[in-house]
Formats: C-alpha cells, structure tokens, sequence
C-alpha cells in the first residue's frame, strides 16, 4: 500500500522548536513525530511512503533515508517549489499514488492518535467510494475542519473548514484514505483539500466519514503538543505499560513518566504525572517534574521545577529555578538558578538570567 505525509508548512505555531527542524522531527514521547506514523504506516502494511515536503527538505531527507531501510520500505521526497497547499501535493505525487488501483493514505503530520489504518482501510474498501476522512469530536471545532452527516449514515453531507458559525463537533482528524480517482480532481497548483477538494467529493456523494476510537490530538502548538503528550502517555500505559516507568519507582509522582534509558535521575526527585525525559538528559537532585517534555541532552540542576513546559534540546534550567505556564525553550537555552520563567517562548542560544513573568518571546 501507498501513504503521502503532508510535511510542509513552516510550523510556526510550534516555534521556537521549528527553528532548529521541521515540525515532523520534533520529537514527540522521544522520537520525531513522524516516526510514530511511519511506524504505524508499515504495521498496515504499506511499502511506499511519499513525503510531501517544501520546507527545510534536506534535514528530512538526511533523517528519513535511514528509515527506508530500517523497514524495508520506499521513502520518496516530493519536494514542493511552491507551497502546494494540503492537494496540490498529491498531484505533484500523482504517479506514485495513481501507479495502480489500491487506495493510498494521506496524513498530516501534526496529529497523533492511534492510527487505525487497517479499520479505515477495510471501511473504505467496503463502502466502495472515492473517499473516507478519519474524524473525532471536539469541545473547538472552530479550529478544524466540521463534517456534518445524517444521522446513522457515514456519508459526508458537508464539510466546513474553520466554520466561523457552529455546525457540528464532529471534525476532521487529518488522515485519510482515498482511492486514485481523486487524483482526476486535483489541478498541479496551490490548493487547500479541505476547501476546494472535500466540498465538491460530498457533493458528489463520494466522502465517508469513519470514527476514531480513543485520544487525539493535532500537536501544532505548545499547548496542544504538551496536552497530546498527557493524551498519548495515558493511552500507552494502559496498552504497553513496561514502556513507561513503573509506578514502584520511588521518583514517580502520578505515574505516566516516559525516560529514555540513557537518562540519569538524581536523589529525591519527584517526577509525573505525564512526562517525557529523552536520551542523555541529566536531573539533579531533588527536582520536580510535572506535565512537561525534556528533549535529548537536556539538564535539569538541583531543586528546579519544571511543570507544564517544553525544554529544547541541549538546553538547561538552573538550580532551583521554575518554569511554568506552557514555557518552550528552544534548542541550547539557558536558564541562570534561580530564576522563574512563566509562560515564554525562549529564542535557541540564548540564555536568561533574570525572572520572567508574563508570556511572551524571548529573542
Ligand atoms: N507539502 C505541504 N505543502 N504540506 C503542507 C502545506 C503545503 O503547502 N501546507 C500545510 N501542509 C501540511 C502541514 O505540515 C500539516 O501536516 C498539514 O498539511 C495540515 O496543515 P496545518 O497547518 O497543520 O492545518 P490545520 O491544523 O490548521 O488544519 C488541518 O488539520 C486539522 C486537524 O488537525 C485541516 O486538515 C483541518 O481540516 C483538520 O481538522
Ligand atoms: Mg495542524
């Protein structure tokens, strides 16, 4: 089977992360988000993968090509010259994807949930039309795409991309399956799927919508990616709970702690709920930890407490300084001891010395 991730956009929502890689890289629960999709992609049984991609191509590409061999699958660049929008990718794709009569995937890159390609498949194969939209409900539908259906029926009536007035919770979660038909539909040029291409499939009768069962998240931003990591945790401990620490521990606080194995953990920490501790990280004594992810290399020093907050890559927090209120540091940041920091996005290489205390960059 054959699967297209849309990769581009800038991710300026998840800066100031996405200034050192491209949204997918972004590790998520320790490895690049896209690695979890991929992963998934191959237990279903694909073979092609298509990376849609039109910013920073060459960073994806040094990273992805070892997986192709890692699964033994075809990774292929579709590099954009212009962004192509979430449709025009697939024509740039088009002999890829139309190559024979099987349905394709489609992604975006941001969302994680568990990936239920083989259901959706099956559906799809059932139901026999152009194409089915994976959906899930939401309490802020204004920030998705709404599909709307009648009642007891899977067939898409319409579908509404960031609907300004309220139609419905049931939203679109960003994965797809679409038989190569679709492929007749989609000019080579900038275009939105959402607007242009789903509208017209509904009209047509030829859009399904099929359920998801359990969490999801679009991780586009802080607040989203650190509530996706809570969502994601709690679903693996109940599915694969030796991943996680366990609960005996005498460090883990609420459980849901994520630690890379090259990590080391001072005396007298308490660490959880819903945290991610990635390779070579260093926390030292008695520091506490809640609802926050420390990426690779990161150092954590004595006393400090670090709650509701990203910390970058290589970056560090001082002894007994805070970080809270959705605080990212970007890649190399740090923080001086006892400073706190409340709610900022903190620019890679910079260092902060002193407290700051309301939300907003630091460059
Ligand atoms: N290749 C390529 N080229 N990819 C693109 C481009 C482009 O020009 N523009 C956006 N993408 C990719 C993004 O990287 C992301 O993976 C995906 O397309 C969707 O773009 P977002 O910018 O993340 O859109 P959104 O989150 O506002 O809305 C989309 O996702 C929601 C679910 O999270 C829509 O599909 C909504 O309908 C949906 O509900
Ligand atoms: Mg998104």
């Amino acid at each position: 089977m054959k699967a297209l991730i849309l990769v581009g956009g800038f991710g300026t929502r998840l800066r100031p992360l996405t200034l050192t890689v491209p949204k997918p890289l972004v590790d998520f629960a320790n490895k690049p988000m896209i690695l979890h999709q991929i992963e998934a992609l191959v237990k279903a049984g694909v073979t092609d993968v298509v990376l849609a991609v039109n910013y920073k191509p060459e960073v994806m590409v040094a990273v992805l090509k070892k997986y192709e061999e890692k699964f033994g699958i075809t990774i292929t660049f579709s590099v954009e010259t212009e962004p192509l929008g979430t449709a025009g990718p697939l024509a740039l794709a088009c002999e890829i994807l139309g190559k024979d009569d099987s349905p394709f995937f489609v992604l975006n890159a941001d969302v994680t949930c568990d990936y239920p390609f083989e259901d959706m498949r099956d559906f799809h194969l059932a139901h026999g039309n152009e194409g089915t939209i994976l959906a899930t409900k939401v309490e802020e539908p204004s920030k998705y795409g709404v599909i709307v259906t009648q009642p007891n029926n899977t067939k898409i009536d319409r579908f509404v991309e960031k609907p300004v007035e309220y139609v419905g919770n049931r939203i679109n979660a960003g994965i797809y399956i679409f038989s190569p038909s679709i492929l007749d539909r989609i000019e080579l040029r900038p275009t939105s799927i959402e607007k242009e291409i789903f509208p017209a499939m509904a009209r047509d009768m030829q859009l399904h919508t099929f359920d998801l069962e359990g969490f999801w998240m679009d991780v586009g931003q802080p607040k989203d990616f650190l509530t996706g990591t809570c969502l994601y945790l709690s679903s693996v401990a109940k599915k694969a709970p030796h991943m996680l620490v366990p609960a005996s521990e005498p460090y883990v606080c609420g459980g849901n702690v994520l630690v890379h194995e090259s990590a080391k953990i001072g005396k007298g920490c308490k660490i959880g709920p819903n945290v991610t501790i990635g390779p070579n990280v260093t926390v030292g004594d008695g520091v506490c930890l809640q609802r926050c992810v420390l990426m690779d290399g990161v150092q954590v020093k004595d006393y400090a407490w670090v709650k509701n907050s990203i910390v970058g890559w290589h970056s560090s927090v001082g002894r007994w300084s805070r970080l809270d209120g959705v605080t990212v540091l970007g890649d190399d940041v740090h923080v001086a001891d006892e400073v706190y920091v409340n709610g900022a996005s903190v620019l890679p290489h910079k260092s902060i010395s002193s407290n700051v205390c309301e939300p907003g960059i630091v460059m």
